[in-house]
């Protein structure tokens, strides 16, 4: 183990934590509040912002798309240099706060903003942001991510920097109360998804980092379990929070990451439209069928710890309670469950990958295009 830990995002957690805002952003800042299609507006989310912003100076800027485009940001960028904005506050999920991510790192920098996603521009510097969490899935509310889309040539990329880290995170659970099925369905998933891709891995006798991945993975499938319950606040606070810690960087501390499930999904996203945790529980499964050799050891430990399985074919049987698990919240693991067609998929997804120049994806960089066809053929 090796690392470096500092993440610097307040969190203020619970009912009617939104007011504290009033304080966390600065008084004397300009201040551009970032939202998506207006669920803020019908839940009273946006409301306790304007009541909490009554001393602040600031402004909106609003239609920042699920799956952010950089159409979409470029223009909040231009208004953020033109009126002199200095401080961000994203109020939604993942996207709008992705998209804050995005802006407040492309005002600072004087070339095109995709290079920041091309990787042609490292971000060192960003105006501060806070984020109000309105759909707990990606964690984006206190860790250093975003992903941005290029709508004009289907790209899906991300960027990491500690600049972009939120100063504080509001998760307020009663934001979470006007979300559809699909989003919670969608949270649980992605939440679940991201744990894995931190864990599954190989064995690495990082106790402390496996032995809370599982307890977020338990905690996640007790969720699963009471679905019906999912109205119940005491159900949504656990999603939010559990949803947090799973992409905080705690759990993955020191140990070997995987990712090619989520490389693989932001393809199908930006190809076929699909919801990000749709496009997790499509790949996932297919991935981990293919790649069983590699993955056995630690899909065993899965299924003793976080299933409770005995007996024979732990590891084989962990990956069918898993999309088991993603299908009855209501997402859907296979390409007919979105209307895809394998050809298709096959032709298109596997060019676009090796354009983009993914062909070392995985924990083992064994992940190619051959194996992403392989994978594509297993989710049929
Ligand atoms: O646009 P609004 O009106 O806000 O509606 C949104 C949107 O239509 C709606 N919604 C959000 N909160 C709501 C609500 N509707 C009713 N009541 C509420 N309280 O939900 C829809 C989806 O929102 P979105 O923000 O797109 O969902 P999510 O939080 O799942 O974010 C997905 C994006 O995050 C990226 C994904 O790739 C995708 O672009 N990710 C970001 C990560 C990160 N920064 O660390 C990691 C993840 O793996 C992921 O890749
Ligand atoms: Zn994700």
């Amino acid at each position: 183990m090796q690392f470096s830990f500092h993440n610097p995002t307040q969190v203020q957690f619970g009912r009617g934590q939104i007011a504290s805002i009033a304080q966390l952003v600065p008084r004397d800042a300009k201040v551009l509040v970032l939202y998506g299609g207006g669920s803020i507006k019908g839940n009273g989310v946006y409301d306790q912002v304007v009541a909490a912003l009554k001393d602040h100076q600031w402004d909106e800027f609003s239609g920042i798309e699920p799956n952010p485009a950089v159409e979409t940001l470029d223009r909040a960028v231009a208004k953020v240099k033109a009126e002199g904005f200095d401080f961000l506050l994203g109020v939604g999920g993942g996207s709008v706060i992705d998209g804050a991510k995005y802006v407040a790192s492309a005002a600072l920098y004087d070339g095109y903003g995709w290079d920041i996603l091309a990787g042609k521009h490292k971000v060192t510097q960003a105006l501060p942001l806070g984020a109000i969490l309105t759909l707990p899935a990606t964690g984006s509310e206190s860790n250093p991510a975003a992903v941005v889309t290029r709508t004009a040539t289907a790209e899906k990329r991300s960027f990491l920097s500690p600049a972009v880290y939120p100063r504080f995170a509001v998760l307020d659970p009663d934001a979470m109360a006007s979300l559809p099925d699909r989003q919670l369905g969608n949270g649980l998933v992605d939440a679940f998804v991201h744990v894995c891709e931190q864990y599954l891995t190989i064995p690495t006798g990082a106790m402390v980092q496996e032995g809370y991945a599982e307890s977020l993975l338990r905690t996640l499938v007790t969720l699963a379990g009471q679905f019906d319950q999912r109205r119940s606040p005491e159900w949504q606070e656990n999603l939010m929070w559990a949803a947090n810690q799973a992409l905080n960087g705690l759990i993955g501390l020191g140990v070997p990451h995987d990712w090619a499930t989520h490389a693989i999904g932001h393809e199908f996203t930006a190809l076929y439209g699909l919801d990000h945790a749709q496009s997790l529980a499509l790949v996932q499964p297919a991935l981990l069928r293919e790649q069983f050799a590699q993955k056995e050891p630690k899909l065993t430990q899965m299924g003793r710890n976080v299933f409770g399985l005995e007996g024979d074919n732990i590891a084989h049987r962990t990956i069918d309670i898993m999309e088991n698990l993603y299908r009855s919240v209501g997402v859907g693991t296979r390409l007919h469950d979105y209307q895809l067609d394998r050809t298709d998929v096959q032709l298109h997804l596997v060019t676009a990958m090796e354009e983009h120049g993914l062909n070392r994806l995985g924990d083992q960089r064994n992940v190619d295009s051959q194996v992403v066809d392989a994978i594509i053929r297993r989710a049929e």
